[in-house]
């Protein structure tokens, strides 16, 4: 939109392994339909990632599979700045910072922190066994990733609704003490996406191992697909849309004429599940083969990806520097 200011969002994205449909529907289609409103800055917080994943090849390896995958999806870094968190040392730099004017009961108060506590407690460990400091720290960090532009919107899933509230606190306190440079950021919550459930009926979720893979190769595809749980009922029988696990999961991708005539056979009887478990096979291997193809080729193509995040961390820096310069000449280094 030339000639109008757009407003800047800002997210992370947590690689943590190759996308499944859940992933896919609650965070990636709404986040690339989002970022053609704002000046959008996605990066990969393979930092954050740290804090729980030691191995250094696998870090590696999700770092690129993020990338790939949004990029597959339909990500255009012409438009979206894609980077590595890692690249951008500016980040941490400002973490610092932050963690300086940032009370240490408020990291207390954080969920994630709070959770490992709390488990601590119930099994009679000391309250801090098992947390690394970087976990402590991880709402700081988050708070510097986004302060960092001024960002205005954050684009984020429910679950980091507290993060974004510690970043606006974060950015209070600094703003008390040096002057208003820092803008405090919104949460854009995704609060209308639909959960999509796994094979078994619970949430689709890696936790659960029920997910179904974006990227799976066909047979493979089709594997995960025939394991959905549905009750015993024969190609005759009347079934229930309502109550039934693959016709919620077959819904997100049919057309409304589509999903109207499941609704009207499972209602009037006569379709087997293993009939609609394979339209739901053809209709996803038509819907993703084409990113998939892409993913494929990005994966063997990684320098490709390294040109794509080196040009976003430059584009990011180009923000990123001036605000630095600014907050450090605040506080007196
Ligand atoms: N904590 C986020 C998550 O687990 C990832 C993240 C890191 C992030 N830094 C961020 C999200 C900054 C939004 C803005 O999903």
């Amino acid at each position: 939109m030339i000639g109008v200011v757009q407003k800047t969002a800002v997210t992370g994205i947590k690689p943590t392994g190759t996308p499944h449909l859940g992933n896919y529907l609650g965070m990636i289609k709404p986040a690339l339909e989002l970022a053609s409103d704002y000046q959008s800055f996605y990066f990969i917080a393979d930092y954050h990632a740290l804090t729980t994943i030691r191995d250094s090849v696998t870090l590696r390896q999700y770092t690129y599979e993020a990338a790939a995958t949004w990029l597959a999806l339909g990500l255009d870094p012409e438009r979206v700045v894609l980077y590595r968190q890692s690249d951008l040392t500016e980040v941490f730099e400002l973490a610092w910072i932050l963690s300086c004017s940032t009370a240490k009961g408020l990291l207390n108060r954080a969920h994630a922190y709070k959770a490992a506590v709390d488990v601590n407690t119930a099994e009679g460990n000391p309250i801090d066994e098992g947390v690394n400091a970087g976990l402590y720290n991880y709402p700081v960090l988050m708070a510097a990733d986004i302060l960092l532009f001024g960002t205005q919107v954050v684009p984020v899933g429910q679950d980091q609704k507290q993060h974004i509230e510690i970043a606006r606190d974060i950015a209070s306190t600094f703003n008390h003490t040096y002057g208003d440079v820092m803008v405090l950021p919104d949460a854009l919550i995704r609060e209308h996406v639909k959960l999509i459930p796994g094979t078994d009926g619970r949430k689709m979720s890696k936790s659960y191992g029920n997910t179904i893979q974006v990227f799976a190769p066909p047979d493979q595809l089709r594997k995960s697909i025939m394991r959905i749980v549905t009750d015993s009922k024969s190609p005759d029988d009347v079934k229930d849309p309502e109550t039934c696990n693959l016709f919620a999961i077959y819904r997100h991708f049919a057309s409304p004429a589509d999903i109207e005539q499941v609704q009207q056979q499972y209602l009037a009887g006569g379709l087997a599940y293993g009939a609609l478990k394979q339209t739901l096979f053809e209709r996803l291997n038509e819907i993703f083969a084409p990113a998939r193809e892409r993913y494929n080729a990005l994966m063997q193509d990684t320098d490709q990806l390294d040109d794509i995040l080196g040009d976003g961390a430059h584009q990011a820096r180009s923000l990123a520097r001036p605000m630095l310069d600014a907050i450090r000449a605040r506080v007196g280094v």
